[in-house]
């Protein structure tokens, strides 16, 4: 019976998560922390819903001090965000200074910054002199970081979107939009040279929105289907997002910087939609990103890189009311800012409940799956991960 296969795979899968864990060898599934609401909870109960769900890796797009402050000694890596209107002042050297001398080194290492995204999505932005300001003000910031002794613990990139593309398909057509050859280059250099990664911001939704009856919906959501072989590289791709990644990566080779790191700083589905944003549903919001979590947890890497564990960070964490734009934009959150949950994703059931500052989650776990009518899978696998989560916990116990 296939509900049998399922809940076999998925245990063994709990499993092999679990023994790179114990191993101390996870990482986490990053996620967006965006903050654009009027009734979103304060920094510290944000971080004990985080703990308690176990994300590690959170993605900020200012550097608000109050989020920075809470955030120290929590074992929660963080990327800060220079707003784009701040991009034409810290390309002044001096300015770029005093910036991280005032946002960055009072909180570091307590806090463990990790990377300073300098704007976001600058190249597609409406602005169009951002482009010509985000090397320099690349440049002058890592330098401040170079001056103050963080730039080999803080890195500096900016994420862009998918839209800097002019070809996507198939993955191995991917190449750059033609008019920015000249700032990409170096961009391209910059990033190369300080050893940060290319991240993009990607969205699957966006393309099948776009054109859902050429689309296929599974495709997009990462549920078994067909897929599609690329004609040039013969390598078979069964969701969009690896191949918009591979597509980056075909880009980047294109301009002479194959080698650099790809990294998604933005991927989600929106639970809720205007008539005309198609498949904008909790039901496809829940199984995009369940579906990505697996493949996460299974340490997957795209086809072109499959040894190399794609790393993502999930927008967002919460659904922001003060979004501009169709009602989507409102509702990419994986938490109502109550704390509950805007659905299931799976390993974040555990989220429902009193939320408790300690990691406890063996005790979490098992108070929220009496509080949930399970399905018997679920159920099981759920209390395979209790018994699993306080054998870790005991194996942890510092000696
Ligand atoms: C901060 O994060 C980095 C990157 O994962 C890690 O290597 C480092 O140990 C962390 N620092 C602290 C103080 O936890």
């Amino acid at each position: 019976m296939k509900l049998f296969g399922y809940t076999i795979s998925t245990l063994l899968h709990v499993l092999f998560v679990l023994s790179f864990s114990i191993s101390g060898m996870v990482s986490s599934l990053g996620i967006n922390y965006g903050q654009v609401a009027n009734n979103l909870p304060p920094p510290a109960t944000v971080l004990s819903l985080m703990t308690s769900v176990r994300l590690t890796k959170a993605r900020i797009y200012d550097t608000n001090p109050q989020v920075l402050t809470t955030f120290a000694n929590s074992g929660v890596e963080l990327i800060v965000t220079v707003e784009n209107n701040m991009l034409v002042t810290l390309m002044n050297p001096q300015q770029a200074l005093q910036w991280v001398t005032s946002h960055i080194k009072p909180y570091y290492p307590a806090t463990n910054i990790t990377g300073i995204s300098v704007g976001n999505e600058v190249f597609t932005d409406g602005d169009t002199s951002l482009t010509n300001y985000v090397v320099p003000a690349m440049v002058s910031v890592h330098a401040a970081l170079v001056q103050l002794g963080l730039s080999s613990f803080i890195q500096v990139f900016s994420p862009t979107s998918a839209g800097v593309l002019q070809e996507s398909y198939p993955p191995s057509a991917g190449a750059f939009k033609p008019e920015l050859t000249g700032v990409l280059t170096q961009f391209l250099r910059f990033l190369q040279t300080t050893n940060s990664p290319f991240w993009v911001n990607a969205y699957p939704y966006f393309a099948y929105k776009d054109d859902p009856t050429r689309i296929q919906l599974d495709y997009v959501l990462f549920n078994p289907n067909a897929g599609m072989v690329d004609p040039y590289t013969k390598l078979h791709y069964d969701n969009m997002l690896y191949a918009q990644v591979d597509a980056v990566i075909f880009a980047l080779w294109r301009l002479g910087h194959g080698g650099l790191d790809v990294r998604v700083s933005e991927t989600g589905w929106p639970s809720m939609g205007d008539t005309n944003e198609i498949g904008a549903t909790v039901q496809n919001a829940a199984t995009y990103n369940k579906n990505l979590l697996t493949r996460q947890m299974a340490h997957e890497g795209t086809p072109l890189r499959p040894n190399n564990r794609l790393e993502v960070y999930v927008f967002a964490l919460f659904n922001e009311d003060l979004k501009p734009g169709p009602t989507s934009e409102r509702h990419y959150g994986l938490f109502q800012p109550d704390g509950t949950m805007a659905y299931n994703v799976g390993l974040t059931s555990l989220a429902n409940h009193e939320h408790s500052s300690k990691p406890s989650t063996s005790i979490s776990l098992t108070s929220s799956a009496s509080k949930e009518t399970f399905k018997g899978y679920q159920c099981l696998v759920y209390w395979m991960y209790v018994v699993l989560l306080a054998f870790q916990v005991l194996m942890r116990r510092p000696t």
